[in-house]
């Protein structure tokens, strides 16, 4: 098992398959962005060895994310074997949706067990703005054909940006009346690259509720407002899915962290907002010994820093959001 210095039992791996990505979300990435070269990236067998050496030290939660996972090259693979690792409870992912109308049905039956899928707004328009390229129909198809797959629940993350899709929360909102979703709404978080948008344009969680209950009404708080993973749920009086609210900027979360982040060419890094990573590429390629390679991570959870500090306005600059995948 692996502790940090605070006591804290990391055991959920989020792993970024690659730092490319189908779409350019003005909140993730700038739209010139250069992405890295394949050699950079960990190849399938190194990836695996890694994932065998976290699931023997109790990662049982992993979960891959990108860029985009799904433009990975035999992501259907990957996930087989990742499915089949000793040790690994929960499989899940994280995509943009957009090429799983194709990759819904084989993800599921190399044994991925569910996915969470951005969609920010359900107006197609405001969507192209916002991903500078993606096709709503597209996205909307991918989630119908996760959901026929069984990939479930099916959670949809939406980023709030002011002047994008702000006056649209309502309406994904309005989605689990009849859908038995997990809609959650997050706090744009400033990052690497940081544009003045990720600073300026944030909308924090108290505007996102005020503006659904505006329209919708007043929404039933669950769970006496514990927190399920980061976000805290909310339900429409009556509906079949849930809201989520994740608050990193307004109300942090680090306190019950249990995460660490493997990134696509090899880094441990520690804290999604922290800039603080272990390479273990370079001494799996020396040929340090599975030994070795499992002190080296142990060590490096150790020193997982306590939290992030956007509140005192600091935030990581080594990476853009998508070469970390959230
Ligand atoms: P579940 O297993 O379904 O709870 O998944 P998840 O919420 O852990 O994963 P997902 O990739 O859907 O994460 C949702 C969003 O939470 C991300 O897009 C980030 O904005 C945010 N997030 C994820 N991890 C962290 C973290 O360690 N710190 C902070 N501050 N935000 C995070
Ligand atoms: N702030 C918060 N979340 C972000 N994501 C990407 N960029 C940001 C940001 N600046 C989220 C996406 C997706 C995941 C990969 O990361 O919504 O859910
Ligand atoms: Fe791609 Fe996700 Fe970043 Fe959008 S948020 S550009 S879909 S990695």
């Amino acid at each position: 098992m692996a502790f940090d210095r605070f006591a804290r039992n990391i055991h959920y791996l989020r792993i970024s398959l690659t730092d490319h990505c189908n779409l350019r979300c003005v909140y993730c990435m700038p739209e010139q962005m250069t992405f890295r070269p394949g050699q950079d990236l960990m190849q399938n067998d190194e990836l695996l060895t890694l994932v065998r050496l976290f699931a023997g030290l109790g990662f049982d939660k992993l979960r891959l994310t990108g860029g985009e996972p799904t433009v990975r090259a035999g992501v259907v693979e990957l996930v087989r074997e990742m499915a089949a690792t000793p040790g690994v409870r929960e499989l899940t992912m994280t995509t943009n949706g957009v090429l799983l109308s194709r990759l819904a049905r084989p993800l599921k039956e190399a044994g991925l067990q569910r996915v969470n899928i951005s969609l920010d707004t359900l107006n197609p328009e405001q969507f192209h703005r916002l991903t500078r390229r993606g096709s709503f129909a597209q996205v909307w198809k991918g989630i119908q054909a996760a959901e026929e797959a069984g990939l479930l629940p099916i959670k949809i993350n939406a980023v709030v940006v002011r002047g994008y899709n702000d006056h649209g929360v309502a309406d994904l909102a309005r989605l689990t009346e009849h859908h038995p979703w997990q809609v959650r709404f997050i706090e744009m978080m400033p990052f690497g690259g940081a544009t003045d948008l990720q600073r300026s344009q944030v909308v924090r969680t108290e505007e996102i509720i005020a503006r659904i209950e505006q329209v919708l009404g007043p929404l039933e708080l669950l769970d006496h407002g514990a927190l399920d993973g980061e976000a805290r749920l909310y339900r429409l009086p009556g509906a079949q899915g849930t809201l989520g609210f994740i608050s990193s900027v307004s109300l942090p979360f680090c306190a019950s962290c249990t995460r660490a982040r493997l990134t696509a060419d090899g880094k441990l890094r520690l804290c999604l907002l922290r800039e603080k990573e272990v390479d273990l590429l370079t001494p799996l390629r020396a040929g340090a010994t599975p030994a070795d390679l499992r002190q080296i991570i142990l060590d490096g959870i150790w020193q997982k820093p306590w939290g992030h500090g956007l509140q005192e306005g600091e935030f990581a600059t080594n990476r853009v959001m998508s070469e970390i995948g959230g």
